[in-house]
């Protein structure tokens, strides 16, 4: 019984030690050793010899070019700065995307288990939204110039609402690998797949159904 506090305070400590972003750099700065053959695994990328940095291990045309949304039957493309086109963001916490949908396109649902984000919308109209914990929508129609922000680890999207004209937005996320998972893909396009039993409970409909939603989704 005795223990019973200290546990709690351990377990506490767990929680908040594994909700914490990316660790603060103890340097200035530490360009990723993209080329080097790594023998030995850190959390991020190991550094170079930071008197070998040099101002284009800081800069990238990565996000200059529209991405092509025409191959994904949702029209959206997303184009991500890392470590291997920006290689000095290694150990900074931070990631910046190009965001392009087509004409009512959609980046659907999906969370980004280490990473808020915010988007600031540079051409186009947009809808997007987040869903909290308790199932409550936190939706917004963006102009051109506006901003809006996903909280870590919360389900969102973003539609375009317009038919033809092309969207773009660009997003910082606070995380140098923020991952993402699509609501639509975790469920019904994994390998190996959930059991279908699994999918028509939780989704609450037939063997047919989940045939067709994971064909549709090219599961
Ligand atoms: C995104 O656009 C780039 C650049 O055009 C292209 O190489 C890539 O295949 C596209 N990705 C998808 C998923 O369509």
């Amino acid at each position: 019984m005795r223990t019973c506090p200290l546990m709690l305070l351990c377990l506490f400590l767990v929680l908040v030690v594994c909700a914490k972003s990316d660790p603060d750099p103890l340097q200035d700065y530490c360009v990723a050793a993209t080329q080097s053959s790594q023998t030995f695994f850190v959390n991020g990328a190991p550094c170079i010899n930071p008197a070998n940095a040099a101002p284009s291990h800081f800069t990238t045309t990565a996000l200059s070019k529209p991405g092509n949304t025409a191959a994904n039957p949702l029209g959206f493309n997303v184009t991500l700065t890392n470590i291997r086109n920006l290689a000095g963001m290694n150990t900074l916490g931070l990631t910046m995307a190009r965001v392009d949908i087509a004409g009512n396109g959609l980046v659907p649902p999906h969370t980004h288990p280490r990473a808020s984000e915010v988007t600031i919308l540079i051409k186009g109209s947009l809808l997007v939204g987040f869903v909290d914990t308790s199932n409550r929508l936190f939706t917004q129609q963006l102009r051109e110039g506006d901003s809006f922000v996903f909280p870590k680890g919360l389900i969102h999207f973003l539609y375009n609402l317009d038919s033809k004209a092309p969207a773009l937005s660009v997003s910082g996320l606070t995380s140098q690998n923020p991952g993402a998972q699509l609501a639509s893909a975790a469920t019904f396009t994994t390998k190996p797949s959930i059991p279908d039993d699994i999918l028509k409970k939780a989704f609450q409909i037939n063997g047919q159904d989940v045939s067709r939603i994971r064909k549709n989704l090219g599961g």
